[in-house]
């Protein structure tokens, strides 16, 4: 029996993501690789923007056609807010705005933010180890995804700011994001690196000076000189570093935030889901609703005289249409399954279940169909 049959109106509105985005300030859309989180994020935000929301979305590689339909194309201040048109069309709806997550930029603003002066702002951000690394340290995709997030919740100029997530190994690396950026500043070998000259000049802890032997070895002399003088500059912004990752650990689990936990139903791609909703919960994150997208259509079942015909036909084309249809049944059961296991532990909140569409989902009318399908 599926989920919507013998509801009230408001056991509805309980049951879809309708509360989540009337209601919420910030809205993260995570999990598996390939899942549909893009156009998960990408269709909240329209069903946002109907239900009267000033709203944005920060997508993080868009797949092309989608891009196009949001009006992000490649380049062109794609980094900041652009309003999709044709998504509202009554007086009372709201925007909808949408941007391209860059880390880069995202970062380049962080530490103008926090440097003390733009003497000290320059000095990180014309290092040439920081223009070799900025962008593809280890976690910094998540991590700027929710330091944009923040700049944009904290302009204030939005009803509704929806982040979706980079396309990352591990789904969990978002929610650890802002606490491993605080566990890199209380590194060893970053601490070590950030003391002053004369001390440095004393160095004896084996980890940083095994690690900056083996940078000279595979780099020079030069990127030695670079690295310190480049985790030196970074000490200057580092109090503001910390603190802004606090506040943002902090606002991911805030009353007004919510999750939203995008997985198909096949076996992999759950038992990620299932893993990220144990840390969800674990952690307390605010968890506002799970989106089981791409599920096959369940054919019909046969009835016994149908399955007698068929016994009868023998081999040839229909024979073979009824082994695809057996298929399709159980796969269906199979994803039952699946789908089965992730609702217990979405706990109260809502799980929508969204079918494989025959149609990639790529423009503005196909979002607003997928739309009134979450809400
Ligand atoms: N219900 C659906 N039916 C058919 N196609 C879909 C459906 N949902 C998403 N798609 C398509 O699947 C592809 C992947 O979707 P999307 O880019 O949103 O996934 P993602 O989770 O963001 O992927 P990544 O992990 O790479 O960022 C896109 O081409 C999209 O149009
Ligand atoms: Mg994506």
């Amino acid at each position: 029996m599926s989920r919507s049959e013998k509801r009230t109106p408001e056991e509805d509105q309980l049951a879809s993501l309708t509360h989540v985005v009337k209601s919420s300030e910030l809205i993260l859309t995570c999990g598996p690789g390939g899942v549909g989180k893009t156009t998960t994020a990408a269709a909240l935000g329209v069903a946002a923007a109907r239900a009267g929301r000033r709203t944005v979305v920060v997508t993080v590689d868009p797949a092309r056609r989608l891009a196009d339909a949001l009006g992000l194309d490649e380049g062109a201040a794609s980094d900041q807010p652009h309003q999709v048109k044709g998504v509202t069309k009554r007086a009372t709806d709201g925007e909808l705005w949408a941007l391209m997550l860059d880390a880069e930029q995202t970062f380049d603003r962080l530490v103008r933010e926090q440097a003390g002066s733009r003497k000290q702002a320059d000095a990180v951000l014309n290092n040439p180890v920081y223009k070799a690394i900025s962008g593809s340290l280890s976690g910094a995709q998540e991590y700027m995804a929710v330091e944009r997030l923040h700049q944009l919740h904290a302009s204030g100029e939005w009803d509704l700011v929806i982040v979706d997530t980079p396309p990352s190994r591990h789904a969990i690396d978002l929610l650890e994001a802002p606490d491993r950026l605080v566990g890199f500043l209380s590194h060893p070998v970053y601490r070590t690196l950030t003391v002053g000259q004369r001390t440095f000049a004393k160095i004896t802890d084996a980890a940083s000076s095994m690690f900056l032997w083996a940078v000279k070895r595979l780099a020079g002399p030069q990127i030695v000189e670079d690295t310190v003088q480049f985790f030196r500059s970074l000490a200057t912004i580092e109090g503001g570093l910390r603190d802004r990752a606090r506040e943002v650990s902090a606002l991911l689990r805030g009353d007004d935030t919510s999750f939203v936990v995008v997985s198909s139903p096949r076996a992999e791609a759950v038992s990620e889901a299932e893993h990220l909703l144990d840390a969800i919960n674990d952690k307390s994150f605010p968890l506002g609703g799970l989106v089981v997208n791409l599920i096959h259509p369940e054919p019909t079942e046969l009835s016994e005289a149908d399955e007698q015909l068929l016994a009868d036909l023998g081999d040839g084309p229909l024979a073979e249409q009824l082994a695809w249809h057996r298929e399709l049944q159980s796969l269906a059961v199979a994803e039952r399954l699946e789908i089965a296991s992730l609702e217990k532990l979405a706990g109260a909140a809502p799980v929508i279940e969204l079918p494989l569409l025959d149609v990639d989902i790529h423009d503005v009318p196909g979002l607003v169909g997928l739309a009134d399908r979450l809400v």
